[in-house]
């Protein structure tokens, strides 16, 4: 029998990917390093649907019917590389190979365009919804060439999760396109998740609301505005008490926050484009100052904060859930800004609507907003910046006043909100008329020659800030 599918890498991500397969249908051949894996999961789902059983790569690729795919799901770096080694001799022209981990977005260019030198398909593919996302529909961001998405798609939008029967796959753009969008999907991730620990943070040292009395809240405030995945387990997480000592769950957690990687690639990417993903970059940061714990232990003895102690302002629930609900509008028009930006850099054509309509379902952000974002780039709409649609012009608007009273608490408690308060920044900072960066060019000017622009007129100048400061027309080298 020949599989329309191969799976290689069958850890949880890559078991449920094919189970996912299965169940819909395909009849997948299963191939893992160590044999005892594939054969586990033939014992506990082979019942699920068609499963062809390899123990070779060889046997992998003589089971599908061509041109052949196959889906490599092991960890992103190495690894990666090292299958398709494997693999590229054993394949022929035409055949598609297909890394669904999260890999990094040049390596995914670079095997891309080596792979096409042997004229096979390399496709990178985002895929978003953990464990149970991966089983029962996620949200895949192919990208790759547009000829494989003719084969491929059809089964990737098969197995994706449906935002009103739609499917949440769609090709997205050439070569890393797929994997440079997935990555920008979990800059946004960890922003969404830090504004949600600032507003925790908050609402439990501001207001000393307890955990099992903030999932109520969250529960709450799932049902609105802020309606999203991640809110409605921030109400779980919050509610769960710990078997052991009674205590709420999240007091028992160590508080250093791990990362494998895609947030903190987000901000060096956005860093190179010049894409002020401030929210994004203050999350990342934001988990590797709790990382250091050392650090964290000596400033318990050594620095002090002059906390004031004002008493929280009437309404500070409400005022919290709109700073939320305002730094994560910011979070999102940052990510969808620098999806622009990497667009011109690499020359991919990335539509800011069907991207926002990809994450409407089965990915970690899903969330109620992502269909407004979606129809405010629709129909050929693209505002400058999401926070320029009217619709989210006027949101944003509403919330201002809650936003500064709740920075500005949190700023005399002494509560740290980097992601709240840098997205009030950016806001305030792309409002302003005019920006200090005149006086920033006016010293680079004077210590380094780097000129400036006048505002009264075209060309570049340079002061002679050392000699009678007249100033000169100037051919910028810098
Ligand atoms: C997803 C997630 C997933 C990611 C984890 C862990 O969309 O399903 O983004 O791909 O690996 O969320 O990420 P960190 O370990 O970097 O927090």
């Amino acid at each position: 029998m020949s599989a329309q599918i191969g799976v290689t890498g069958l850890a949880v991500m890559g078991a449920n990917l094919a189970r996912n397969f299965a169940r819909n249908g395909y009849t997948v051949a299963l191939h893992n390093r160590s044999v005892a894996k594939t054969d586990a999961l033939l014992a506990a789902h082979g019942d699920e649907g068609s499963f062809v059983r390899t123990e070779t790569l060889t046997e992998l690729v003589d089971a599908l019917e061509k041109p052949r795919r196959v889906l490599i799901m092991v960890k992103a770096g190495k690894p990666v590389d090292s299958v398709i080694d494997q693999l590229v001799p054993l394949l022929e022209e035409g055949d598609i190979v297909i890394d669904a981990g999260n890999s990094h977005y040049e390596d995914t260019r670079r095997r891309e365009a080596a792979l096409a030198g042997k004229g096979l398909h390399f496709v990178g593919i985002g895929v978003s919804g953990g464990e149970e996302g991966a089983l029962l529909g996620p949200s895949i961001m192919p990208g790759g060439s547009r000829q494989s998405y003719d084969s491929l798609g059809p089964m990737l939008e098969k197995i994706a999760a449906k935002y009103d029967g739609e499917p949440c796959c769609r090709w997205v753009g050439t070569d890393g396109a797929g994997h440079f969008v997935k990555m920008v999907h979990n800059g946004i991730e960890y922003a969404d998740m830090q504004v949600i620990g600032e507003a925790y943070d908050l609402l439990r040292a501001g207001a000393g609301i307890e955990p099992a009395e903030q999932a109520e809240i969250f529960a709450e405030w799932n049902k609105g505005q802020l309606s999203s995945f991640l809110i409605e387990i921030t109400a779980e997480v919050l509610a769960h008490t710990d078997a052991k000592t009674g205590k709420p769950f999240v007091d028992v957690v160590v508080d250093s926050a791990g990362q494998k990687g895609t947030g903190r690639w987000t901000v060096v990417s956005a860093l190179e484009l010049g894409s002020p993903v401030s929210g994004i970059a203050e999350s990342v940061f934001a988990r590797g100052l709790s990382s250091q714990r050392d650090q964290r232990a000596i400033a318990q003895d050594v620095l002090t904060g002059h906390e004031q102690q004002p008493e929280v302002p009437e309404g500070f629930i409400e005022d919290v859930r709109q700073a939320l609900f305002a730094s994560k509008l910011v979070s999102y028009a940052q990510g969808l800004d620098m999806l622009g930006s990497a667009a011109k850099e690499y020359g991919w054509d990335l539509k800011l609507d069907e991207i926002a309509s990809l994450w409407r379902a089965g990915c970690i952000i899903r969330a109620e907003l992502l269909d407004d974002i979606m129809k405010a780039y629709a129909g050929g709409q693209q505002p400058a910046n999401l926070l320029f649609a009217p619709a989210f012009a006027e949101a944003i608007a509403a919330a201002v006043p809650a936003w500064r009273r709740v920075v500005a608490t949190a700023v005399q408690l002494g509560i740290p909100v980097p992601v709240f308060s840098s997205s009030l920044a950016y806001y305030d900072g792309l409002r302003r008329k005019r920006l200090p960066a005149a006086l920033t060019q006016g010293l680079r000017d004077l210590f380094g020659a780097h000129t400036y622009q006048r505002v009264d007129g075209e060309g570049t100048f340079h002061t002679l800030w050392s000699g009678d400061k007249s100033e000169v027309e100037a051919v910028d080298t810098h």
